[in-house]
């Protein structure tokens, strides 16, 4: 079954996702695209990666955003029609896509159904430059990952993904129980068989490399200080029902864990490292 994800979920990360990306590797992947390229971005939710891509991009480009769930692909319209506003740009809708007018070109963002986990060869990988996605390949199986690596035929940026150096400052006598049944809830299939989870960035190094792609990957960890309470209101909860989830045994010392983390994060004495990595993969010639 499909995991889903709220669209105010994503909005309220979408800040720290783009803060956190790394610009370096995306920089590396636009030295590379044509001059008008076309993205197909795998996962793309509301749209967050578009918003922040396409003005490094910043020429005339396309995108296919791709997700199984119909209402966050219409919610990614009407924010992109929104950032784009507040940009001072013109947006034109049209039956099937978006055109936003930018001094830099026409950027134009189709959007389509698609169940990835159905099978990643029958993506519409024919007339891309490129795949995107973020915060999708820890969701994902190995076996599908694998599929996914070999139908590509063009480079691969893969924003965000988590790789368990997660740290909660001050640290708590419970965070090691947490972090325990965090991780191993982050193995849970989503739809794509057992998640890798945390074993991401790694298993996709790995697979890239061994059809001869150049991998890279880079850090682009989220850093949630004190004063972002609504996101420390969410990740102290979600961390808790998770690790819970994993070890029901332990429910009362991960309600002890919840509480005093609550009382940290109102109080504006939590903050939060959550590890990620961005990885690129660039086919060989
Ligand atoms: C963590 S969200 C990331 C969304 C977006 N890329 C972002 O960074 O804000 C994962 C996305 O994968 C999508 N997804 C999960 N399973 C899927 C599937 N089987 N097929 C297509 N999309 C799926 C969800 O609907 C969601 O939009």
């Amino acid at each position: 079954m499909t995991e889903s994800f709220s669209a105010d979920w994503l909005a309220l990360r979408e800040p720290f996702d783009a803060a956190a990306r790394n610009v370096g590797l995306a920089e590396r992947l636009v030295s590379l695209l044509p001059a008008h390229p076309v993205l197909l971005d795998l996962g793309a939710g509301s749209g967050s990666l578009f918003r922040w891509l396409a003005p490094i991009i910043s020429r005339a480009q396309v995108w296919v955003l791709a997700d199984a769930d119909e209402d966050l692909l219409l919610r990614a319209y009407d924010d992109i029609a929104r950032w784009a506003a507040r940009q001072g740009w013109t947006v034109t809708q049209g039956q099937r896509a978006l055109l936003v007018h930018t001094p830099r070109g026409a950027w134009r963002v189709e959007a389509g159904r698609v169940d990835l986990a159905a099978e990643p060869a029958a993506l519409p990988l024919d007339g891309v430059d490129a795949v995107v996605c973020s915060a999708l390949t820890d969701l994902v199986s190995a076996a599908w990952l694998e599929r996914l690596v070999a139908a590509l035929r063009t480079p691969l940026l893969a924003c965000l993904s988590v790789d368990g150096r997660d740290a909660f400052l001050p640290r708590h006598p419970l965070d090691a129980c947490v972090r325990a049944g965090f991780r191993r809830d982050q193995g849970r299939d989503k739809g794509f068989g057992p998640a890798l989870g945390p074993r991401a960035p790694a298993a996709l190094h790995a697979m890239l490399a061994a059809r001869g792609f150049a991998a890279a990957s880079a850090p682009s960890d989220w850093r949630i200080p004190a004063a972002a309470l609504a996101m420390l209101r969410e990740l102290v909860p979600g961390h808790a029902e998770a690790a819970a989830r994993a070890f029901p045994a332990r429910g009362r010392a991960i309600d002890t864990w919840r509480n005093a983390r609550m009382h940290q994060a109102i109080a504006g004495r939590l903050a939060i490292r959550i590890g990620h990595r961005d990885s690129l993969g660039l086919p060989p010639r």
